[in-house]
């Protein structure tokens, strides 16, 4: 069967020339970077030309860029180091935010934090002048703000110079999750109103199990993980060469041809909107499916005619990879907080297709007759 991937928000392919690019530290190249010997110096001197290539594409200092994990780690060590290192009382988040956020906040509110949970628009978007007059009511201090930049299950976007300028206005520290959307728009961190961001470099075409956590310099977090002096004493634990090298040769690609890439996914994004409204009655997009959203997530509600409970599996069946909801509830069409917080007593079931500069048109149109099948809008073939 020809299976085809829409399921790109969960995690996208290895690019065949980040594939060449770490085979090296796989094979040869395996000093310890914290090694003296020349075996350490060539690995030491590949992780920090990946951070140089990292920091010089988002317009930061190389020594503000501390490779992790993932996101996960990265937002877990925004979250909780805040709390334990810089005098954070208060944690400003939305109820739509990835579990990476939405767990530690859980946890900090469990252990005296006062968690304020925004109010979102009926797109998903942050509600800021409820984040205002937070602001106001905590006077900023001892204040961190925690807000995605893109939502992995709905794919609205938050404007970051808005929630950074009004935390900058009142003196809170904000971080953003930017996971869905590093790699995907071009970012300048010397002049963004931001003070930690997260990434996970399997979200664009790079390798598992590494990213990286943007701490804006002087910001004063302490590390999470303590053992070796790595990642200037910020991150302890033999660094993921191979990973680190992966992430830098996939950011690099990325923005490369960036408009390139972008303006070849909206198209899809777009064609898939329009088949859908054409071809099956009834078809809704959660959140916010304009221009201005994540370009590479379109987030639809089927009608609640009884095929729906199965979708997700059926789809599956006939060779289509989506995805349910984010994908930690990926294989289960429950359990989406996201669609549960905007659309409480909504029937009927969510599909998000998600898609990467290696989708393609065919796809979306395979995709479509599928999912007519499915409906039974066409006979099946005898
Ligand atoms: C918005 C968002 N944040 C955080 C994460 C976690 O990233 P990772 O699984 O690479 O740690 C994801 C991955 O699904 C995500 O979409």
């Amino acid at each position: 069967m020809n299976r085809i991937y829409l399921d790109n928000a969960a995690t996208t392919p290895l690019a065949p020339e980040v594939f060449d690019a770490m085979l090296p530290y796989l094979k040869e190249h395996f000093g310890n970077p914290s090694a003296i010997h020349a075996f350490g110096r060539k690995t030491r001197a590949a992780v920090e030309q990946a951070r140089r290539t990292v920091a010089g594409l988002l317009n930061c200092a190389p020594g503000e860029i501390i490779f992790t994990s993932g996101g996960t780690e990265a937002d877990n060590m925004v979250l909780n180091g805040a709390v334990r290192d810089l005098g954070v009382k208060h944690l400003i988040t939305s109820p739509v935010e990835h579990h990476a956020v939405e767990l530690p906040a859980h946890a900090l509110a469990h252990h005296g934090t006062q968690v304020h949970w925004l109010r979102v628009e009926a797109d998903g978007r942050p509600d800021l002048t409820h984040l205002e007059e937070l602001l106001k009511a905590t006077n900023g201090q001892g204040v961190l703000v925690s807000l995605m930049h893109a939502n992995n299950e709905i794919g609205t976007r938050t404007d970051l110079h808005a929630v950074g300028g009004l935390c900058r206005q009142y003196g809170a520290l904000f971080h953003s999750d930017t996971v869905q959307t590093m790699g995907h728009y071009r970012f300048d961190l010397e002049n963004t109103p931001i003070d930690f961001l997260a990434c996970a470099a399997h979200k664009f075409h790079g390798p598992k199990g590494v990213g990286f956590l943007y701490m804006r310099s002087g910001a004063g977090l302490k590390p999470m993980i303590l053992g070796g002096s790595q990642e200037r004493n910020m991150r302890a634990g033999t660094e993921n060469i191979a990973g680190i090298v992966g992430l830098a040769k996939a950011m690099e690609l990325a923005y490369h041809d960036l408009e390139q890439h972008q303006a070849h996914i909206q198209g899809l994004k777009d064609l898939l909107k329009k088949r859908l409204v054409e071809e099956i009655p009834g078809v809704g997009f959660n959140g916010d499916p304009g221009p201005g959203s994540l370009y590479t997530v379109l987030s639809v509600h089927f009608p609640d005619d009884g095929k729906g409970e199965m979708l997700l599996y059926n789809l599956d069946i006939e060779g289509v990879a989506v995805s349910g909801g984010s994908a930690c509830s990926s294989g289960s069409n429950t359990g989406s907080h996201v669609l549960g917080a905007l659309y409480p007593e909504r029937l009927g079931a969510n599909i998000r297709f998600s898609f990467s500069r290696y989708s393609t048109a065919a796809e979306v149109e395979h995709a479509v007759s599928v999912l007519k099948r499915i409906f039974q809008l066409v006979p099946h073939k005898a």
